[in-house]
Formats: structure tokens, C-alpha cells, sequence
């Protein structure tokens, strides 16, 4: 079985991943946010997007009863902003204090303000997934934001994309 794991780890290593900060903000306006590489687009009608979460991080219970969140794509100068929303060891609060957040234009949700582009969505649906959760959001706003190129994450490394 460890082989399998670690042949299983070694592969999703090889994937080259873009990076995102997804910020849920729930019924009692809490927010919480992470650095998640799992976001993809699901569904044209109605549009549909998911990103999966760790039932331990901080940020699940928000988006358990989030009114709304909001998913940003980084840029690639921003591996910094990926490694405070990817460190248990900071306060929700000054990662969140530590960038410069807009918010969402319809649910008033933070989004990274100097991103590449952001979307905000709806709760849809969401299901357990082992010791993840996959939430699905209907996607109410969508934005470019800058022409910077996207972070990537590929063999434990930051990089971008080849015009
Ligand atoms: C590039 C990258 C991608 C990540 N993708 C995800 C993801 O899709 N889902 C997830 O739950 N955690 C993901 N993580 C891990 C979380 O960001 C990290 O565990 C974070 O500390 C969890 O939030 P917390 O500290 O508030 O508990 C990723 C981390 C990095 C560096």
C-alpha cells in the first residue's frame, strides 16, 4: 500500500498545477481561506466550478456554511501569497492581513485583489471525498483581473508557463 501512495504522490508531483487562494465567508460572516491547487471547471449549464478541501484545514467549516466563495487565481510573482495561505502555523487573521483583498461584488466575499483573475460563486452542492470535502459553487462573477501569467506548482517547485 505505501508503495501505491507514494507511486500516487509521485505522479499528482508530475502534474503541473495552477495555484489559487479560495476565501469561503459563512452565515456568520467568518471568513477563512486556503492555497488550493484542486479548483477545475465542471458544468456549462448551469456553470459550475469545485475545489476540494481538507476536513482539518481551518477554512472547511467555512466553507461548510459559507454564504458564498471566492476562487483567485495567483500570478507568478505571487508564490509568497501561496505559501502564507498554504502555513497552518499563521493566524487566519494575518493571513488574511497580509494581502490586499477586494470584495466580491455580489456576497461581499474577499478575493485577492491583485490576482490574475477571480471568480465568486454560490454553494451548490457538496460531497465527502475520503479526508477531503468537494465543493461545487454556481459561479455568479467571473473577472480578469491582470496579464500576469499564472503560478504553477510542478515537482514541489513554483514556476509559470512558456508564452
Ligand atoms: C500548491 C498547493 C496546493 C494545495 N491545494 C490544496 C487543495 O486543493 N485542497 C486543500 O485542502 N489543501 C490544499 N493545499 C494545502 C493547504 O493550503 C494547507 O494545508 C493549508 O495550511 C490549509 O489551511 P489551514 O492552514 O488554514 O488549515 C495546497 C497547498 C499548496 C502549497
Amino acid at each position: 500500500m505505501k508503495k501505491l501512495v507514494d507511486a500516487f504522490k509521485e505522479f499528482m508531483r508530475n502534474v503541473p498545477q495552477p495555484v489559487f487562494v479560495a476565501i469561503a465567508k459563512d452565515t456568520d460572516g467568518e471568513v477563512g481561506g486556503l492555497t488550493v491547487s484542486s479548483f477545475t471547471s465542471i458544468s456549462l449549464e448551469p456553470l459550475l466550478v469545485m475545489v476540494a478541501i481538507d476536513r482539518n484545514a481551518r477554512s472547511f467549516i467555512h466553507f461548510k456554511y459559507a454564504v458564498g466563495w471566492t476562487v483567485s487565481l495567483l500570478g507568478e510573482n505571487q508564490s509568497l501569497i501561496s505559501g502564507t495561505f498554504a502555513n497552518p502555523k499563521i493566524p487566519m487573521e494575518e493571513r488574511l492581513s497580509r494581502v490586499k483583498l477586494a470584495d466580491s461584488p455580489n456576497l461581499a466575499v474577499p478575493y485577492i485583489r491583485d490576482a490574475v483573475a477571480f471568480m465568486e460563486c454560490e454553494p451548490y452542492d457538496s460531497f465527502e471525498a475520503g479526508d477531503h470535502f468537494i465543493f461545487l459553487g454556481k459561479v455568479i462573477h467571473a473577472e480578469i483581473l491582470t496579464d500576469a501569467k499564472p503560478l504553477i506548482y510542478y515537482r514541489k517547485h513554483y514556476t509559470t508557463i512558456k508564452d
